[in-house]
C-alpha cells in the first residue's frame, strides 16, 4: 500500500493546495495532510482551525486523513508509516526553495522521498501568504480558497456574508 504524506502549514488551504490534494489523493492508496503546528511562524488561523478546515474539505475522501505535526517532517512520516512526501511546484522559485529540503529529507531518512506535483497553471498565483495580506485589507479572496474556507470564514466574521 502507498501511503504518502502532504505536509505544509495550511494557514490557509487554498484552492491551489485543494487541487493538489486531490490529484495526490489519485495517486497513492492514502494521503495524510500534515498540518504543521508552526511554533516559529505566527499563524492566523488556529492548529485546531487549520486541522478543522481540512477535515471538512476532505470529509467525502476516504483515503485522505488529516493530522498535526510538530518536530521534524521525516518523523511523521515515518510515524504515519509513509514513504512519500508530496508538495507542489508553482514556479522556479518554488523549486529553488524545496530542492534541498527534499534532499535534506532524504539525507535524514532515506526512506522519505519527495515527488513534486506540479501545480495547475490557473492555481500558479495563489498562496496562503497571498490569501492573509488580501484579507488584511478585506480583499476578495473567493478565487483563491475553496468554498468550505469561505464558509467558515464568513461564519467567524472574518468576511462578510
Ligand atoms: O506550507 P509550508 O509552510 O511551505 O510547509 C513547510 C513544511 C511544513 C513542509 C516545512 O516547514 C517542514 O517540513 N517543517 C517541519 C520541520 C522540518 O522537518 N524541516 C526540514 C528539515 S531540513
Amino acid at each position: 500500500m502507498s501511503i504518502a504524506v502532504f505536509p505544509g502549514s495550511f494557514d490557509p488551504v487554498t484552492m491551489g493546495h485543494y487541487d493538489l490534494i486531490c490529484r495526490a489523493a489519485g495517486i497513492f492508496d492514502k494521503l495524510v495532510l500534515g498540518v504543521l503546528v508552526n511554533s516559529s511562524k505566527n499563524p492566523l488561523f488556529s492548529l485546531e482551525e487549520r486541522v478543522s478546515m481540512l477535515r471538512e474539505l476532505t470529509k467525502t475522501q476516504p483515503n485522505i486523513t488529516v493530522c498535526s505535526f510538530d518536530g521534524l517532517l521525516v518523523d511523521f512520516v515515518e510515524q504515519q508509516k509513509a514513504d512519500v512526501i508530496v508538495r507542489g511546484l508553482r514556479s522556479a522559485g518554488d523549486f529553488e526553495y524545496e530542492l534541498p529540503l527534499a534532499q535534506a529529507n532524504h539525507r535524514l531518512n532515506e526512506h522519505a522521498d519527495t515527488v513534486f506535483l506540479a501545480t495547475s497553471p490557473e492555481y500558479s498565483y495563489i498562496s496562503s501568504s497571498a490569501v492573509r495580506e488580501l484579507l488584511r485589507y478585506h480583499a476578495d479572496i473567493e478565487e483563491y480558497v475553496p468554498e468550505t474556507v469561505l464558509h467558515y470564514m464568513r461564519e467567524c466574521g472574518m468576511i462578510s456574508k
